[in-house]
């Protein structure tokens, strides 16, 4: 094993709570939703227990409705806004009222495979449980937010898309009023620079946003019709795609038949509402403000996500293979999550430009699947020396390649676990 390799398990064990995960100590000291999807990943590789062990406390916190929850609070800590006690949520553990990206369903497949491969006893009964899980929470997506049987899940909060300040969000967040009910204290800008960070407006939003749905009790229904930002979103529902995927192939190894169908539809649905997000134009998807009506052409890397979770045409793919090409022109490290001549673009704040080692992840994983090998080693190989030259950084910035944001990061250590392999 590499010393790099050796330093990734380390930085995975230091942000061990007992079973789950923090994405790094202080500013994020909470179990996040997608983050312990990724280190379940990076522990598959290695230790199936622990990879179990990180999705079974994940779903600690699901809720009676199916949704799981972007944050579960395990346990007590003053060094991040906003806490529980914002939320006001009534699960019995306390959690946070929104959502993350569904890359669950992912991470159980890779974890169960690896179970099966390593012969590990009782594999099929903890995969069973944690299949369930996430078959509710795909129910819950598509229930709660594709009440209109679209095909795309929508987001009512920045944050569920897990790139809280994407220049995607501009027009949508402006919209959305900056006064609160909570008092706004950020934590974050205590233990990174506050121009690696999403801005106070940004916040006010953010935290406006909480409040509205606080006030719904949480209700999806009352959510839905409350909800001052609402974003059919390419990037989600490319995962929840995959997700449905992953799940489908284990209803099938568990004999489910009549989850089979259920997921089969899910899964076409969404198969054709994002096919039909391609801008030939613009050579990349869109996703859809469902406040406007509109269609959102900020170039972020959601944009080439749909290669995740579609087997393209060759001309679809060729187009948005040159297109990401064309974005990377010039950048020290791949591939930045917004085109850098958009003039949203800033190379070191937070998602608005900045390299993350899980897109990256994603973005291989589509590139293969469509066959385009070429470019998922460059983003590969860029992410694996970006990571080996700046450290397990919880971002880096594309045009310097500086690590940014918090250090000794779980899911950039995750990233390296299964990027440098
Ligand atoms: C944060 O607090 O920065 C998170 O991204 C929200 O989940």
């Amino acid at each position: 094993m590499t010393d790099f390799l050796e330093d990734a398990r380390r930085v995975l064990a230091a942000n061990d709570r007992g079973g789950y995960t923090v994405p790094t100590d202080r500013l994020y000291p909470f179990q996040w939703n997608w983050d312990s999807a990724f280190v379940a990943m990076g522990f598959a590789t290695y230790d199936v227990p622990r990879a179990y062990r990180e999705l079974e406390r994940l779903i600690e916190g699901q809720w009676a409705d199916g949704m799981i929850p972007h944050i579960v609070f395990h346990a007590p800590s003053d060094t991040y806004f906003p806490g529980a006690d914002v939320w006001r949520t009534s699960h019995d553990i306390p959690t946070s009222g929104i959502t993350q990206p569904p890359v669950f369903g992912m991470a159980l497949k890779k974890v169960h495979d690896a179970a099966i491969n390593s012969g590990l006893e009782d594999a099929r009964g903890r995969s069973l449980v944690l299949y369930e899980a996430a078959l509710r929470w795909h129910r819950w997506w598509y229930a709660a937010r594709d009440p209109n049987a679209t095909g795309l899940v929508a987001l009512l909060h920045p944050w569920e898309s897990g790139s809280d300040n994407s220049p995607a969000w501009d027009i949508a967040l402006a919209r959305v009023p900056t006064t609160t009910e909570t008092i706004v204290m950020r934590k974050d800008i205590g233990h990174v620079h506050a121009a690696m960070r999403p801005r106070d407006v940004d916040y006010h939003r953010f935290i406006h946003l909480v409040d509205v749905y606080a006030t719904c009790e949480w209700n999806p229904a009352r959510q839905w019709s409350a909800a001052p930002f609402k974003v059919a979103e390419a990037q989600t529902t490319s995962i929840l795609l995959k997700s449905g995927e992953a799940l489908l192939d284990l209803a099938h190894q568990f004999g489910r038949t009549s989850d089979a169908k259920e997921l089969e539809a899910f899964n076409r649905r969404s198969r054709r509402a994002l096919l039909a997000q391609w801008r030939p134009h613009l050579r990349r998807f869109v996703s859809r403000d469902l406040i406007s009506g509109t269609d959102i052409d900020a170039p972020t890397q959601a944009c080439f996500c749909p290669l995740l979770a579609l087997d393209l045409q060759p001309a679809i793919r060729e187009a948005a293979i040159e297109e990401m090409e064309l974005w990377s022109e010039g950048l020290t490290v791949l591939f930045p999550s917004t085109q850098p001549n958009y003039p949203g673009f800033e190379a070191k704040r937070y998602w608005r430009g900045p390299v993350w080692a899980i897109v990256n992840w994603l973005l291989i994983d589509g590139l293969r699947r469509n066959g385009a090998i070429e470019m998922a080693e460059k983003l590969r190989h860029s992410a694996v020396e970006a990571i080996e030259r700046n450290g397990f950084a919880e971002y880096f910035d594309p045009l310097t390649g500086e690590g940014c944001g918090g250090l000794g990061f779980s899911w950039t250590a995750a990233s390296y676990i299964v990027l440098s392999n």
